[in-house]
């Protein structure tokens, strides 16, 4: 036993499950609401609980109930005073996510993580900032460690790899190198990035050579000049022995010692760690199974993305288009035998909705987009022109209402049939300006769901690896959540 701490028990984690599932259950057709409907629908009167109703009246109403969910995660919180029913909301939709009250202790923080790997540890000493952006920067440094780690407890353990050098970690969705260079570069693991985009990898190989330029400057300004590993890479210049390229689609059929002997030929690797750092839709639950089917990879790291690409399997998406998901086929939710049983569904927008990031959008203040108020009002303008309801406008740039009407009856192609002077579209506006706030505060209700459901995702996840009979998978909570929003990763060793 590698990791100095007891695992959740399975049953803990199907307990979990079973009190989001429970949660959710009378709340899914609010998650899935469009919010194209939200005029025509009355999903305000629908949808919100009456107690918030009866107290969010005004639009100065709900300009202040926006304040009180972006102040959600600061310390004044606890002891604000508006809008009773509101903070009650908001506390009882906290209680469901990770680290909320119902699912504690399940994913680990970031220093438990380090803490339970005792001698195993590595952390990341090179001061090493350039070509990546603050987001990308923090993940890198500390997910490489994490995977660093991994490789290093994967030696220690019961597995087939005797040193640190017969392993070969495996990058899958590599994008433009970021996590595996640094694996390389920092920890001194050879990694074979594959991403199967051409231009992805030759955008890392280039991006390859100008990093190397900067490593001499880089180990001089962490003070690593004395150390071995960092002393040879100057010297040697070696980067592309550690850290190697593969345009390649990794699907089932993907022979990973294959791939490994084609490019690090004399490298004999036999023992796997697969690494991920936002493998978007189904290539996450992909890479779960590649671990479970290949016995040669010991472990993995995993932190997916993009939840709205992923495939369900008990539901139909009706704007499902087979071509986005071409290179990750099959079914990313539910992974374990448990939800299946239950033919469990989320629904695309409650996948779109776990794509959020709550954390940053209080972070920033941000208000919803005044978009999401005139495509509601144009529905209102569509539905009193007899237009059917479907019409699907898309993302587009406006300067206000009218410009958003003008341009999205272009693009439909509508341009006959729905004819309204600018004075009208102002006026329609107008009348609605109080539901237009409400709208936003409705907004922010829903998406006090996202973190529900990104956390019941990650859990299936989880217990699909614990169903596999991998106890020694846990969820950390890596990233900071308001610099990298995606922050929980599957860590596993077999
Ligand atoms: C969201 S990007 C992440 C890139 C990189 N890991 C990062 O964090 O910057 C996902 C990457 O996965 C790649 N990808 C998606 N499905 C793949 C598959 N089945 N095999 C290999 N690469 C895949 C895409 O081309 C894309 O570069």
């Amino acid at each position: 036993m590698i990791f100095r701490f007891k695992p959740v028990a399975m049953e803990r984690i199907r307990q979990q499950v079973d009190t989001i599932v429970r949660f959710l259950a009378p709340n899914m057709e609010f998650v899935n609401c469009h919010m194209v409907d939200y005029l025509t629908e009355q999903h305000w009167k629908r949808f919100v609980p009456e107690p918030i109703q009866e107290v969010l009246r005004t639009g100065d109403d709900y300009r202040e109930a926006k304040e009180l969910f972006w102040s959600q995660f600061e310390p004044g919180f606890e002891s604000d005073g508006r809008y009773p029913s509101v903070k009650a909301f908001i506390d009882n939709t906290r209680q469901y996510r990770l680290g909320g009250s119902k699912v504690q202790d399940t994913a680990l923080t970031l220093d438990e993580f380090k803490e339970a790997l005792s001698d195993h540890r590595k952390d990341t000493r090179l001061k090493m900032t350039e070509l990546m952006n603050v987001k990308k920067c923090h993940e890198v440094e500390v997910a490489a460690a994490a995977v660093a780690s991994l490789c290093t407890a994967m030696v220690s353990g019961t597995g087939s790899a005797a040193r640190l050098e017969d392993i070969l970690v495996i990058d899958a969705g590599d994008g433009k190198g970021y996590l595996s260079s640094r694996i390389a570069l920092e920890h001194g693991i050879k990694v074979l990035g594959v991403d199967c985009n051409e231009e992805n990898t030759s955008n890392a190989e280039k991006r390859l050579e100008r990093l190397k330029n900067k490593i001499p400057k880089a180990v001089r300004k962490s003070n690593l000049e004395e150390d071995e590993h960092f002393t040879n890479l100057v010297r040697e210049n070696n980067l592309n022995t550690l850290y190697r390229t593969a345009t390649q689609l990794i699907d089932f059929n993907t022979n990973l010692i294959e791939l490994a002997a084609e490019y690090f030929p004399t490298g004999n690797h036999s023992t796997f760690c697969l690494c991920g750092l936002h493998t978007c839709g189904n290539l996450g639950p992909n890479c779960l199974r590649l671990f479970h089917e290949n016995p040669t990879i010991e472990g993995i790291c995993n932190v997916g993305c993009c939840y709205h690409l992923m495939q369900e399997q008990f539901v139909v998406d009706e704007f499902y288009n087979p071509t986005k998901a071409a290179d990750n086929p099959g079914y990313g939710f539910p992974m374990s035998s448990y939800l299946q049983g239950r033919s469990f569904a989320l629904g695309r927008n409650a996948r779109n909705l776990a794509a959020e990031s709550i954390e940053r959008a209080c972070a920033n203040r941000e208000n919803p987009s005044d978009k999401l108020g005139y495509r509601a009002l144009l529905q209102v303008v569509f539905l009193e022109r007899g237009e059917k309801k479907s019409h699907q406008v898309g993302r587009l740039k406006c300067g206000g209402f009218v410009e958003y009407v003008r341009k999205s009856v272009r693009r439909l192609g509508l341009t006959e049939g729905v004819t309204i002077a600018d004075e009208c579209l102002l006026e329609l506006q107008a009348r609605f300006a109080v539901e237009l706030e409400q709208l936003k505060v409705f907004y922010l209700l829903r998406q006090q769901f996202a973190p529900v459901i990104e956390t019941l995702i990650l859990l299936d996840r989880l217990l699909y690896l614990w169903e596999c009979g991998y106890e020694r998978s846990f969820l950390v909570k890596l990233f900071e959540p308001v610099v990298s929003p995606r922050c929980y990763a599957l860590i596993a060793q077999k």
